[in-house]
């Protein structure tokens, strides 16, 4: 009798094992994951809120431009490869990005979600992180759009003084931004993803009109 009793409590927690493995992350169900990303034109305010964002909701702020940025100071090759790129403020290239953010997906600090900064900055990386998204199993994201017009960009930029923050590049990164990220807009609101904030207001009120368009009214 002792057997049957064991066997069958073993027969039950091999179904329940093998049943977490196969379900999606995205199942509506307790502790499932935020998944989110910020855009928006360069100064737009993405890693001020970004980080704000990731703090209130304890999930992993992934900044393509961070770690692009880590890769140059450490000299590593990728570095190097990227390095005049971003003093352009030209685009690294799609395959690169992609690759840095599937394999960072995959770090366990982003088992509860993630907020993208950053990233997609072209139609071909939507594409990619939807298709990375599946792969790992993980539903949509939804999409935070910063609305800031051009003239607030550069005055917040040139104050703030980055390696690329010099007139022409700032011009340069305005123009990529209007000719290869802007066309996400629509991408997104179309499939119902987007959510648009008014990002030329202080930092604080940016952050409490994010937060009153990502927890819905009681
Ligand atoms: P990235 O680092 O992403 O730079 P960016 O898009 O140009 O944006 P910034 O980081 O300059 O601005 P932000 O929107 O984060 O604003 P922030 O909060 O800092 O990319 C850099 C480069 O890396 C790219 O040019 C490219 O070469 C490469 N790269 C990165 N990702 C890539 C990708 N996916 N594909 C290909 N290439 C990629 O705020 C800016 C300033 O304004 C701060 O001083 C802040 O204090 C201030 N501020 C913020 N909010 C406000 C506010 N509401 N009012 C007043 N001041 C504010
Ligand atoms: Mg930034």
């Amino acid at each position: 009798m002792r057997c049957i009793v064991l066997f069958v409590m073993f027969c039950l927690l091999s179904c329940a094992v093998f049943a977490d493995e196969e379900r999606p992350a995205d199942d509506g169900k307790e502790g499932s994951e935020l998944r989110l990303v910020i855009m928006g034109p360069p100064g737009a305010g993405k890693g001020t809120q970004a980080e704000k964002i990731s703090k209130q909701y304890g999930i992993a702020h992934i900044s393509t431009g961070a770690i692009l940025r880590a890769e140059v100071a450490k000299g590593s090759k990728l570095g190097h490869q990227v390095e005049e790129t971003m003093k352009k403020g030209e685009l690294v290239t799609d395959d690169t990005v992609l690759r840095l953010v599937e394999e960072r997906l995959r770090d366990p600090d982003c088992r509860d979600g993630f907020i993208l900064d950053g990233f997609p900055r072209t139609i071909a990386q939507a594409e990619g992180l939807e298709k990375i998204l599946e792969r790992q199993h993980r539903g949509p994201v939804s999409v935070i759009d910063l609305v800031v017009p051009d003239e607030a960009l550069s005055k917040r930029l040139l104050a703030r003084g980055r390696a690329d923050d010099t007139e022409e590049t700032i011009k340069n990164r305005i123009r990529v931004y209007h000719e290869n990220t802007a066309p996400l807009i629509a991408y997104y609101k179309k499939r119902g993803q987007l959510i648009r904030v008014n990002g030329d207001q202080p930092i604080a009120d940016v952050f409490s009109t994010i937060m009153s368009e990502l927890t819905p009214p009681e």
